[in-house]
């Protein structure tokens, strides 16, 4: 595996490179949801070079977020892209990735508002100006990105398609403890009360798109309402939002359509804010 920590060590391995590539952007601290998006990879594209990067992007980050606390640990990430088959992963540092005078970044002005976006501006302006980077620099042909981001996702599909960016978007599912909490980077954030407290998102989502898709809620407000209740029955949740949307728009519903329909939350325990999200398991919604 080649590690290659600038762009100049990059566009080096590019010209020695006679394959395409497939692309997994990362922030690091890998567990195994990072892996199951490498193994997809690998499997969907067995040709190809597989690129991980690995780059806590400081532009995602609000002034009060946890960007000096991310987790760092580079010779355990590097370990874990060795043992999952990466050819090739890059580790650049931020002055290598954003001219001190930099003044052009990218503005999706639709999907971000809501959701996530509303109370962390300026996350996916960040997100897609730093993908459309990694994208350019690596100049894959496709890249996989996990489902846990589903409103991430649906943001950069559309940057792909808004801006012909000529690759093709992999999504990967979700991957859960055994008790059903979503993995993530920030879980090693959560004090042990949080962290048993912490399932009841996929619990609650779960069951609510159980009940919708058996006919048993009648509308999106009971239902936002029930996963609310469950959600706030726990003392250290904190929530941020729960909502139900069309998955491709992300438009929240008023009625249940036949279209794809997704459940969402954000929420706190403590400082630390976790999100998940499930589709409906029949054709009520089609995912
Ligand atoms: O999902 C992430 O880890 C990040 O948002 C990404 C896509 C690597 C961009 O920094």
């Amino acid at each position: 595996m080649e590690v290659l920590p600038s762009p100049e060590a990059l566009e080096h391995y590019l010209v020695k490179s006679t394959r395409s590539r497939v692309l997994v952007p990362t922030m690091g601290a890998l567990h195994e949801g990072h892996c199951s998006l490498l193994d997809l990879a690998r499997a969907s594209r067995p040709t190809f070079d597989l690129v991980a990067t690995i780059f806590v992007n400081p532009t995602q980050f609000g002034p009060n977020e946890d960007f000096d606390a991310y987790p760092r640990p580079m010779e355990a990430d590097l370990e874990k892209c060795r043992s999952h088959g990466v050819d090739a992963v890059f580790t650049p540092v931020a002055a290598e990735m954003y001219a001190a005078d930099a003044s052009i970044n990218i503005h999706e002005a639709s999907l971000s508002h809501r959701l996530c976006g509303a109370s962390r501006p300026g996350h996916f302006d960040g997100v897609c100006t730093v993908v459309a980077k990694l994208f350019n620099l690596t100049q894959a042909s496709a890249a996989v990105f996990g489902e846990k981001d589903f409103q991430q996702l649906a943001v950069i599909r559309r940057m792909v398609r808004d801006l012909n960016f000529p690759l093709e978007i992999i999504p990967g599912p979700t991957v859960r403890e055994s008790d059903g909490l979503a993995m993530s980077s920030r879980n090693t954030y959560l004090t042990e009360q949080q962290r048993s407290e912490a399932p009841v998102l996929f619990r609650a989502l779960t069951e609510v798109a159980a009940a919708i898709s058996e006919g048993k809620l009648d509308s999106p407000g009971t239902a936002k309402s029930q996963v609310t209740e469950a959600i706030s029955s726990c003392k250290e949740a904190n929530i941020d939002y729960v909502d139900i949307v069309d998955a491709s728009s992300l438009v929240s519903l008023d009625e249940f359509t036949d279209k794809n329909v997704r459940l969402l939350t954000a929420t706190y325990f403590g400082k630390t804010r976790l999100i998940d999200n499930v589709g409906l398991p029949s054709s009520k919604a089609g995912s």
